[in-house]
């Protein structure tokens, strides 16, 4: 197993994807790192859609590039879409908070679970925060009061070059006590 560190500097957002396909079984790996994730009172607020089907792939690409953002979206070979699901809290903390009070973050923990385990897959991986949410439904028979947590692109890198990464500088963000 690589070192978990060196995992989180390998993982970039990939924006540009290989014409090389993704094998079904490392999606398998990527959801299922996806399921694994931790999520308050292990409520598990999520479902995964993962879209692979080489007509469909286009079609959810090209949901996500309004107003001509993210076009690179078309080189994409698959998506990993995460779903907000119903949280059932403990009854002792379900009293004080919303149901859906950690579901934000529990999706959010998700998401990096699926990037990472792409990464260590060799996959590159982009989360894309915009899409036609509506059109995504409709294309996939998805409910469309969903809430969505993350749409996420995938495919084999175009370019493996690792980034140095823009990131706040630790003696600014971290304190020790
Ligand atoms: C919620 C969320 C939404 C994002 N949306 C986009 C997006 O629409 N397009 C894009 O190119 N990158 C998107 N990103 C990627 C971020 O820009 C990227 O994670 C950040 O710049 C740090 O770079 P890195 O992932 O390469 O380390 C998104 C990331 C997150 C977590």
């Amino acid at each position: 197993m690589s070192d978990f560190l060196d995992l989180c500097k390998k993982r970039q957002s990939c924006r540009g994807f290989s014409e090389q396909a993704v094998e079904h079984d490392k999606l398998v790996q990527c959801v299922e790192a996806g399921r694994l994730t931790h999520s308050g009172c292990n409520a598990q607020p999520w479902s995964f859609v993962v879209v692979e089907s080489e007509d469909m792939v286009s079609q959810i690409a090209l949901c996500g590039q309004q107003l001509k953002q993210n076009v690179w979206l078309g080189t994409a070979k698959a998506f990993i879409i995460i779903l907000e699901e119903h949280a059932v809290l403990s009854p002792i903390i379900s009293c004080f908070l919303d149901s859906q009070y950690y579901a934000k973050g529990d999706l959010g923990a998700a998401a990096a679970y699926v990037c990472l385990e792409a990464a260590s897959q060799g996959l590159g991986s982009c989360i894309t925060g915009l899409y036609d949410r509506k059109k995504i439904c409709e294309l996939l028979n998805i409910p469309v009061e969903k809430q969505f947590g993350s749409v996420i692109a995938l495919g084999y890198s175009a370019n493996d070059t690792i980034r140095s990464k823009k990131r706040k500088a630790f003696e600014d963000i971290v304190r020790f006590v």
